[in-house]
C-alpha cells in the first residue's frame, strides 16, 4: 500500500472528520476544498443520501445490498442502516483500497440473521466481484439486490467503460433489483469553478470526474427511474427543508428500478 499517493477513501473519511488518513491524503483534501470550498458539505450530504436511499429501499422490502466502493466504515454503514430495518438484510461490500480491507471486520460484524461480507476487488473488473466465492456466499442473485455504486462511478472516466460495468453488473440481478447511483457534476457551478475542476484533472491534482446531467442518466437507460429522479443528493427525498444547494453539493443521486 503506497501511502504517500492520496486515495480517494481516505480523503473521503478526512473530510467526513473520521482518523484513517495520512498525509498526502489530508494534502489532497485541502488542495481540493480549497478549489471548492464546499468539498466536506458535499461528502457529508453524499453521505447521507446514502443513508436515505438504503433505508428508503430497506423499507420497500430489499434485503440484499451490493455495496461497491464502500468506503471506510462510518457510524452508520449500510448493512446497519438496513438491519435496523429488517435483521435478515445480507451485504457484500467491495473496495478497491487495502486500507478499507484492514477495516473490513468492522464492516463485517452485523446480526446474527443477516449476513455482510467483504471483498477486495475493482469496480473495473465486474466479473471478478460477479464470480467472487464470497459474493455468492453472502447474496442470492435470484432475488431483488440494490447495488449501490455511491460517489464511486466518478473515478471511472471513460465513459464507454462506466456504463458497461453498470450494465454488466445489472445484467446479474433479477428484476425487482434497484440501482443507487451518486456522480460529481458541474452543472450547477459558475464558469469559475468549472475551469479550476478542469485544470486539477488535466494535471492529475483531482482524479473525480464530473457528469452532467444526460451522461449521468445514461446510467439509468434501462431502470425506471424512483420519485424525484435525478436531483442533487440533497434534494433526493429530503429529510430537512434547511440543506446546502444543489451548487454546494455538485453531485446527482438517482434511485432506479429494474423492470
Ligand atoms: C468517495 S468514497 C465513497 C464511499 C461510500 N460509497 C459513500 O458514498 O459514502 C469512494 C470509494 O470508492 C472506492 N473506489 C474508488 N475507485 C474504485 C474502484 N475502481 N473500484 C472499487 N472501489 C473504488 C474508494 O476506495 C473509496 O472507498
Amino acid at each position: 500500500m503506497n501511502t504517500s499517493v492520496a486515495h480517494p477513501a481516505r480523503r473521503y473519511n478526512y473530510w467526513l472528520g473520521g482518523k484513517d488518513h495520512f498525509a498526502a491524503d489530508r494534502e489532497s483534501g485541502d488542495l481540493l476544498a480549497k478549489a471548492f470550498p464546499t468539498a466536506r458539505v458535499a461528502a457529508l450530504e453524499n453521505r447521507e443520501f446514502l443513508r436515505r436511499t438504503v433505508k428508503f429501499l430497506a423499507d420497500s422490502g430489499i434485503r440484499q445490498f451490493l455495496d461497491i466502493g464502500t468506503g471506510l466504515p462510518v457510524p452508520d454503514n449500510t448493512h446497519e442502516i438496513a438491519q435496523r430495518v429488517a435483521p435478515e438484510s445480507r451485504v457484500l461490500y467491495v473496495d478497491n483500497d487495502p486500507i478499507v480491507m484492514t477495516h473490513s471486520r468492522a464492516l463485517t460484524i452485523g446480526t446474527p440473521e443477516g449476513r455482510t461480507g467483504y471483498v477486495e476487488a475493482d469496480l473495473r473488473s465486474p466479473e471478478a466481484i460477479l464470480d467472487h466465492a464470497e459474493l455468492r456466499s453472502v447474496l442470492d442473485l435470484t432475488e431483488p439486490v440494490a447495488l449501490l455504486l455511491v460517489a464511486v462511478l466518478h473515478f471511472l472516466h471513460d465513459d464507454a467503460q462506466a456504463i458497461t460495468v453498470v450494465r454488466r453488473l445489472l445484467d446479474a440481478l433479477p428484476s425487482g433489483s434497484y440501482l443507487v447511483a451518486s456522480n460529481l457534476t458541474l452543472d450547477f457551478a459558475p464558469p469559475e469553478q468549472v475551469a479550476k475542476h478542469e485544470e486539477l484533472l488535466a494535471s492529475g491534482r483531482t482524479d473525480a470526474r464530473a457528469r452532467d446531467k444526460s451522461e449521468f442518466a445514461r446510467f439509468f437507460d434501462t431502470l425506471e427511474l424512483v420519485e424525484p429522479g435525478i436531483v442533487a443528493a440533497s434534494d433526493w427525498r429530503p429529510a430537512h427543508d434547511e440543506r446546502p444547494t444543489a451548487q454546494d453539493v455538485a453531485i446527482y443521486g438517482a434511485v432506479g428500478r429494474k423492470p
